[in-house]
């Protein structure tokens, strides 16, 4: 039976996938190419820095690898003006709910995500007390697809890994859960989750039920 629940962030409980696109597109511009939503799907899921190589690759550059933090150093920094204003209204529609109602039956929550920004996004949108663990960029050291993420997640939990399930939007994170030996079930197209236990489209009128395997 599932006991755990364990949530990615970036495009599961917020959209900030937007954000992330704009701030890259800008670095892109400013090295002299176009960087477009096609290119960016490719980062979903990806570390900060893996996402500058994918970046660097679609713009045909190949600097320096000392030049690398600063390019990423400059990417952050407008990304943290646009997560520094962001609201509860920017919670995905139905995702506040459906963890109330996972509490409610006695289930356990967690965050899992590749982010080093999860708690300004957490504050903002007033989400930083819901999880009973939040495991973020901060506190791995092996990027998805490689489980660590959930593994830790599932450890704060003291659930064992089976007994959770993973919300996820990349395929990264899905191949992270299941490497983990855990279920995944994906939140967008299917066409894309094709690796998914089960997809949705996202959370509204999400049924205790979706748990059920
Ligand atoms: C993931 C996003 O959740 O976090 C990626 O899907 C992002 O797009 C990664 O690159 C790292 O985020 P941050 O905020 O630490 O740069
Ligand atoms: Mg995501």
């Amino acid at each position: 039976m599932i006991k755990g629940c364990i949530f990615d962030l970036d495009g599961v409980v917020v959209d900030t996938a937007r954000y992330h696109f704009l701030a890259w597109n800008r670095l892109a511009r400013q090295l002299g190419f176009e960087f477009t939503e096609d290119h960016n799907e490719r980062l979903k899921g990806v570390s900060r820095m893996a996402s500058l190589e994918i970046l660097l690759e679609v713009g045909g550059l190949f600097p320096d690898d000392s030049e690398k933090p600063a390019l990423a150093a400059q990417k952050n920094q407008w990304y943290l003006q646009y997560i520094e204003k962001m609201t509860p209204d920017e919670i995905l529609p139905g995702v506040a709910q459906f963890i109330s109602l996972l509490k409610s039956s006695g289930k356990k929550i967690a965050l899992g995500t590749a982010s080093k920004n999860a708690s300004i996004i957490l504050q903002q949108t007033g989400l930083l007390t819901v999880f009973d663990s939040i495991v973020d960029g901060n506190r791995v050291t092996n990027a998805k697809p490689d489980p660590e993420v959930f593994l830790l997640a599932a450890a704060d939990l003291n659930l064992n890994p089976m007994e959770c399930v993973v919300f996820e939007d990349a395929i990264a994170g899905i191949e992270a859960a299941h490497r983990g030996g855990m279920k995944c079930i994906g939140v967008g197209h299917p066409s894309t989750l094709l690796q998914a236990d089960k997809v949705i489209p996202g959370f509204i009128n999400a049924d205790i039920h979706l748990i059920d395997f």
